[in-house]
């Protein structure tokens, strides 16, 4: 792992990934690819821009010259694919962009991947990578007492989202099998911690409840997930990529259920507390509940059996100190919040989503 591509490392996860790549390895050169969509932001990199090891290259990953131009110019060893169209919300709205940057991107850069890696040869098979972020949302929704999802669970996408992601899966176990293509795949739960973007969960109530805005509920707020800190899936990937074995998928899960409701509730309690003066104590009286998103997943359960026996890697956040830590990363981040919450676009999209709630 000498020359890293990292794809969508202007985002929240990638941008966390980048900071701990840069902070884990020393002799690392990372190239980050992003189109800097409405979801990426340079300033999640501002500390880093500097950093002679690290370089950004604004494009996208659906374009195939682009791309592979930037594989030859870097002698990229090692692909971490982020970049991707992220939000189920904004799936169910507008699902084409999905279908273009998850699948087509993904499909992009494996054919780079294929000419540059397995038919030019520059450098030895064995010294190259590309690991694909994916998400436990291909594998559908939990009915109550139903078994936790392992790596063998066959894929059961519900949204638009989740379909393009499990297609791009598909695409990369492909490449893997037919051409040989060596690869990684994680399947993570839903993320949290420094740099999500705010229209996120736990950072839309975090900041509304601040605010004493609504805290918006989905439906009955019984949906359950799993929580994993965004830097304990970031050691997982590292760790992946220096000890998963090629042609391996891993999940990777923060072990926790608890439901959104729960969720909510927590990040009010916290800010009663850190806030003894708000005058919108108690914080859960802001809670809202709005009309549920359709085709809703109503429970998602990760096994990170396989990972934890094969690499030893475990979160080592539990879900209250992350929230806890999260809601002060953004009461101390109000610029970067401001600069985020101030475009038009983030605007005109919070108000499309949540009018008609
Ligand atoms: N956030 C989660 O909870 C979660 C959970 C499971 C899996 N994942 C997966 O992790 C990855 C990162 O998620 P995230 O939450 O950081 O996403 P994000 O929406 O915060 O960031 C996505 C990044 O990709 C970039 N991008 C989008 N389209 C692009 C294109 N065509 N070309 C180049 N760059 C493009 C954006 O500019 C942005 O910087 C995604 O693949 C996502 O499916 C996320």
């Amino acid at each position: 792992m000498k020359n890293v591509l990292v794809t969508g490392g202007a985002g929240f996860i990638g941008s966390n990934f980048i900071h701990h790549l840069l902070r884990a390895e020393r002799d690392v050169s990372v190239v980050n690819l992003d189109a800097l969509t409405y979801a990426g932001n340079p300033d999640n990199l501002q500390d880093v821009a500097d950093d002679p090891r690290y370089s950004f290259a604004q494009g996208n990953i659906c374009d195939a010259e682009f791309v592979e131009g930037l594989l030859r110019e870097r002698q990229v060893d090692t692909i971490v694919h982020f970049a991707a169209e992220t939000h189920v919300d904004r799936s169910i709205l507008g699902p084409r962009q999905f279908i273009e940057t998850n699948v087509i991107g993904t499909f992009t850069l494996l054919e780079a991947a294929r000419k540059f890696w397995l038919q030019e040869k520059t450098l030895p098979l064995e010294s190259v990578r590309f690991h694909h972020v994916s998400t436990d949302e291909v594998f559908g929704s939990l009915a109550p007492g139903e078994p936790a999802w392992t790596e063998e669970t066959p894929y059961a996408p519900n949204s638009p989202y989740a379909a393009s992601k499990a297609s791009s899966d598909h695409l990369v176990r492909a490449y893997g099998h037919t051409y040989k293509l060596p690869y990684t795949i994680t399947n993570c739960s839903n993320n949290y911690g420094p740099y999500q973007f705010p229209e996120k969960l736990i950072p839309v109530i975090i900041l509304n409840a601040m605010e004493g805005k609504p805290l918006p509920v989905y439906g009955d707020g019984q949906q359950i997930r799993d929580w994993l800190h965004v830097e304990d899936h970031c050691e997982a990937i590292h760790l992946v990529l220096k000890r998963g074995a090629p042609g391996s998928t891993y999940n990777i899960g923060g072990e926790n259920q608890p439901a959104n409701l729960t969720i909510v509730e927590t990040i009010c309690d916290i800010l009663d507390e850190i806030h003894p003066e708000s005058p919108h104590k108690p914080h859960r009286n802001l809670i809202q509940f709005v009309t549920d998103r359709p085709g809703h997943d109503r429970r998602y359960d990760m096994d990170t059996h396989k990972i934890s026996t094969e690499l030893g890697w475990r979160p080592r956040h539990s879900l209250t100190q992350g929230l806890l830590d999260t809601v002060q990363w953004y009461l101390s981040h109000p610029e970067w919040v401001t600069a985020i919450r101030q475009k038009h676009e983030y605007q005109g999209w919070m108000e499309a989503n949540y009018k008609s709630r």
